[in-house]
Parts: C-alpha cells; sequence; structure tokens
C-alpha cells in the first residue's frame, strides 16, 4: 500500500549540552578537532513542513518558555531554512514549503538550537516530500549543514568527534536532572572560538580526550562522580567575553549543584542535580540571583528529532 503524502508534518527537535567538550587544534578548514560527549534534553523546539507550492518560508515564533524567537532570522539565513532548500537541491525536489519553529530553545545559547532547527527540517521535508531518505542519508546532509546537527537528528548520548559531527553512540542508564540557566546576553559560537585561539596563541593545543571515568560514571548513573568531571575547554573563552557567567556557575555550586558549567559555546550554563526535588530547589534559588534571566528544569538523555504522531484514537468501539 502506497502511503498518502502528508500535508504537514509536525517534527520535535532537542536542546543539546555537552557534558565534556574538548578542543582541540584549529584545522587547516578554520574548525576545530573535537572530542565531546553530547547528551540531548527534553527541551525542544517545535518544527512544522507544510506543503506548499514552490519557495520555501520560514515562520518563527516563542514557544510557552517565551525565548527570543525575534532573535532568529525567518529569512534563507534561518538553518531550517537551509535545510528545506539542501535537501530539494540534492533531491530534485520541485515542492515547496513553509516551515513554522516554535522556539523554546535559548537563541545563540550554546545549546545548538538552530542545528536542532535544521535537524527537525531535514526529517519534516524528508516526509512531507515522500522522499524516504534513509537515517544514514540525512545524516550526512545534517553534516553539511553544520557541526551539532548529525547529533540533533540521532539524539541520546553520544561521543562526537571531528568537528563533532562524527557520532558514537555511549551507553547510560537513567534520567539525570538538570538546571538551564539561561542569560540576558547572547554569544556567537564563532566569537567564542575565536576567543579560545587567542587565549591559546603561542602554546601548543593537544589533542582533546574524553576521561574513562566520565563515560564510566555514565554507564552506572553515578550522579556524584560525573559533577565534577563535566569539562567545557570553551568555558574560559566564553567566561572572557562574559565576565558574570562565572559568578552564576559559582552560585549553582553554592547552592550545592553536583556540577556546573557553561553550554557548549555559551552563554547558557548549564547545573547537574541529584535528582529532581534537588533540581527544582537549585532552579528555584538560581532564579532568585538576578544572574540569569531564567532557570529552567530539563532531563536528558532524550531522543533526537522526530516526527510527532497524533495519538490513536483511543474512543472504546461498543460492539452490540
Ligand atoms: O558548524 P557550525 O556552523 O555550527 O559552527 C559554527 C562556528 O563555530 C564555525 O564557523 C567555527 O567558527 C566554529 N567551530 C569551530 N570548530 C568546531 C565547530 C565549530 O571552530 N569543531
Amino acid at each position: 500500500m502506497v502511503s498518502p503524502i502528508p500535508i504537514a508534518v509536525p517534527v520535535e527537535t532537542p536542546a543539546k549540552i555537552n557534558l565534556h567538550l574538548g578542543v582541540g587544534p584549529r584545522r587547516e578548514d578554520g574548525y576545530h578537532e573535537l572530542l565531546t560527549v553530547f547528551q540531548a534534553l527534553n527541551l525542544t523546539d517545535s518544527v512544522v513542513a507544510e506543503a506548499a507550492r514552490s519557495s520555501i518560508s520560514v515562520e518563527v515564533f516563542a514557544g510557552v518558555d517565551e525565548v527570543e524567537a525575534n532573535a532568529v532570522p525567518a529569512d534563507s539565513s534561518n538553518l531550517a531554512y537551509q535545510a528545506a532548500e539542501l535537501l530539494r537541491e540534492e533531491c530534485g525536489v520541485r515542492k515547496g514549503t513553509h516551515i513554522s519553529i516554535e522556539k523554546n530553545i535559548p537563541v545563540a545559547g550554546g545549546m545548538a538550537g538552530g542545528s536542532a532547527d535544521a535537524a527537525g527540517a531535514l526529517l519534516a521535508c524528508n516526509a512531507l516530500w515522500g522522499l524516504d531518505l534513509p537515517m544514514s542519508e540525512l545524516t550526512q546532509h545534517a553534516a553539511a549543514l553544520g557541526s551539532d546537527v548529525p547529533f540533533a537528528l540521532h539524539g541520546g548520548t553520544a561521543l562526537g568527534s571531528s568537528r563533532g559531527e562524527v557520532l558514537t553512540p555511549v551507553l547510560t542508564t537513567g534520567t539525570f536532572h538538570w538546571v538551564v540557566a539561561t542569560s540576558f546576553r547572547q554569544l556567537s559560537t564563532a566569537a567564542v572560538y575565536a576567543r579560545f585561539d587567542q587565549l591559546h596563541e603561542g602554546s601548543v593545543v593537544p589533542d582533546p580526550q574524553v576521561p574513562a571515568e566520565l563515560i564510566s560514571a555514565l554507564r552506572q548513573h553515578d550522579v556524584q562522580a560525573l559533577g565534577p568531571l563535566l569539562h567545557n575547554d570553551l568555558q574560559r573563552a566564553a567566561i572572557a567575553l562574559l565576565p558574570e557567567l562565572d559568578l552564576l556557575l559559582e552560585s549553582g555550586m553554592d547552592y550545592g549543584a553536583l556540577g556546573a558549567m557553561v553550554s557548549g559555546s555559551g552563554p547558557t550554563c548549564v547545573f547537574l542535580a541529584r535528582d529532581r526535588e534537588h533540581s527544582i530547589e537549585l532552579a528555584l534559588a538560581l532564579s532568585t540571583t538576578g544572574l540569569c534571566s531564567a532557570a529552567r528544569l530539563a532531563q536528558g538523555p532524550a531522543p533526537g528529532a522526530r516526527i510527532i504522531t497524533a495519538p490513536p484514537d483511543l474512543t472504546p468501539v461498543v460492539i452490540e
């Protein structure tokens, strides 16, 4: 049976954090060699691709978390637009799409929100246009769009190497409880990497490593061990650009976080809690410091971008 082509495909797509972000030397292509442990969180954007005659258009609005959605371009510079365009070119598609993005992931916050939207658009357009590309092919297109896009497609917890786009799943047990504290300001990823280069000028940057203890703490769900192992090589550079982040991290530790770090290139900071109750206490405490614009609860690992199917019709059938 041929499945009907849908007229709209809704996708939910996750934010990521890096539990370890090891940054190596700058490569000839301008990117840095990375070794990182990604975790996807249940802090998600919604991306809906609707059928359109021939053009691609994007609309962005704020979700329940009221992030700065108007800071996201609604034109061809939007990564979700570029994802749709790339698929269209690669697969010779002549149809268009209107993409609506409901933002909950902090904008330019170091949680790969733009990459999540691109992953969502790839998945949604693949279904909308009836392309049926396998995950392996979508992942290749994802890597062409940005270093973090493949991870947003796959989700879970994974080791990322090369510039972050080569993924190996990491085994974890249980749910990890995080507090995500957003900043009043934004940071550009490229600017943070440039500051990283400045800070290391004249010194040899070693190849990045991920400690085996971190992988083992994740496998055993040992949150006490995991806290002090959280590490981000970009943190110094992000703090050099926004010194107030240091105070925020410090106050999270004072309030009993098991670990605290800048997420990716920042400025969002994440704090590891013992369990759900502890994460609620921590979020309340952090939100009163005046050092962050909001402190939200999030759990990981969460699934990668996925199509939301309508719930089954559970109306009981009465047979007389
Ligand atoms: O790949 P993506 O477009 O998300 O990267 C944004 C910017 O971050 C790049 O232009 C580059 O300046 C920096 N970057 C880097 N090394 C990486 C990933 C990103 O220098 N591995």
